[in-house]
């Protein structure tokens, strides 16, 4: 019998030392809206970080979905290839400006897009290809890249929980025209909300550093706008955050393949569940979450394993619900009824994420783990 813990949530973000000092010199210096140091700084150490010559921050990982998507000036009703299985942010971003969302299906060991299915579907009207790396491994971009250059196809490439991750050694978000992150508290590192738009152009630099600010004007023109921006920018109190963070990343990487490793030390010899591996040809297993994937000899439906889990005090979240059988977008007719996906509608079906922040106890993993073998009793 497995005693019961007291809640474990499915995030608890660790905070360290240096994130008060700064946030507390915001306070101290009343520094705390979009201007100030602390912004300048995470965007330049970000930025070098992940070894890209520029960054925007902003207020969210969907924000900038939204400013790189538009940075690109794509013509209305171009198509955007996307993946059906991740955050809805991702087709908003395109729906939005009237383009259109091409959705392609998951792959089963690693649960990112199939890159042969991209290129499948590109056609004469793809102008750009988000790639979205999901939940603890990059895509295998490599033909995707290929042939974008070829084809002059934009990249976005949507990093949001990859920070620290890399493809053959190099940092993700690294490629393509313009990457994207998110450092929401589940995130690697964390600002609270907040995101940030990398790239190597000057010119989608200037552009998404305008649509993060209204596209104001220039000198007395200021109030004379250039485009059709938002106010998406990110307090000083947030950059400050991410400075900090940022200071401690490989001890949180570190950590994060830790947490994962463990869980699957408990959980790997479980027959009714697939656990992904700790490492593939290009990349280690980052577990930004540990997911878990029924597989179809379980015998219990994942709704009842949640529960259960859940009267055990322990906190999960389902997996992504694909785009193509989003109410509001059936709705709207964005895709058809009919569309089959079959293996993202699998993993949204079966697929769930244990606690998995940094603030995690070993404790609690032990106990997190073999509460769920007990469930499943394996
Ligand atoms: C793959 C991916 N892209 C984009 C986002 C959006 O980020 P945010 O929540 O900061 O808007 C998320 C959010 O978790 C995500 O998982």
């Amino acid at each position: 019998m497995v005693k019961k813990s007291k809640f474990i949530p499915v995030n608890v973000p660790k905070i360290f030392k240096q994130e008060k000092i700064y946030v507390k010199e915001c306070l101290d210096t009343g520094w705390i809206s979009s201007e100030g140091k602390f912004v300048k700084k995470f965007e330049k150490a970000f930025s070098n970080y992940n070894n890209r010559v520029y960054g925007i921050a902003v207020s969210s990982g969907t924000a900038a979905l939204e400013i790189a998507v538009k940075s690109l000036n794509l013509k209305k009703g171009s198509e955007v290839i996307i993946s059906s299985f991740t955050i809805i942010s991702t087709a908003l971003s395109v729906i939005r400006l009237g383009l259109k969302p091409i959705l392609v299906d998951s792959d089963l060991q690693t649960w990112n897009m199939k890159p042969d299915e991209v290129i499948k579907k590109i056609t004469k009207k793809t102008k750009a290809i988000i790639i979205t790396h999901i939940y603890g491994f990059p895509v295998d971009m490599k033909k995707i890249l290929y042939i974008s250059k070829k084809r002059n196809i934009k990249i976005i490439e949507d990093s949001a929980e990859m920070i620290g991750q890399t493809y053959y050694e190099k940092k993700c978000g690294s490629f393509g025209d313009l990457s994207i992150f998110s450092f929401y508290a589940n995130k690697h590192i964390t600002t609270g909300e907040g995101g940030m738009v990398l790239t190597n152009s000057k010119k989608l630099y200037e552009k998404c550093k305008s649509l993060r600010n209204l596209c104001f004007g220039v000198g007395s023109n200021r109030f004379n706008h250039e485009d059709i921006g938002w106010n998406y920018r990110m307090t000083n109190l947030q950059a400050a955050v991410g400075c900090g963070q940022l200071k401690n990343i490989n001890q949180i990487i570190k950590r994060k393949r830790e947490i994962g490793n463990r869980y699957r030390s408990i959980l790997s010899k479980c027959s009714k569940i697939y656990i992904q591996p700790r490492k593939l040809k290009y990349a280690k297993n980052i577990f930004w979450v540990f997911g878990i994937l029924l597989k179809k000899n379980a015998a219990i439906s994942r709704d009842k394993v949640v529960k259960m889990l859940s009267n055990y005090n322990i906190q999960t979240r389902n997996f992504f619900y694909p785009m193509h059988k989003q109410k509001i977008f059936l709705k709207m007719k964005f895709f058809k009824k009919k569309t089959k996906l079959t293996n993202a509608e699998y993993l949204s079906r079966n697929g769930f994420y244990l606690p998995s922040g940094l603030g995690l106890s070993n404790k609690e993993i032990d106990y997190v783990g073999k509460t769920l073998l007990k469930i499943l009793k394996n």
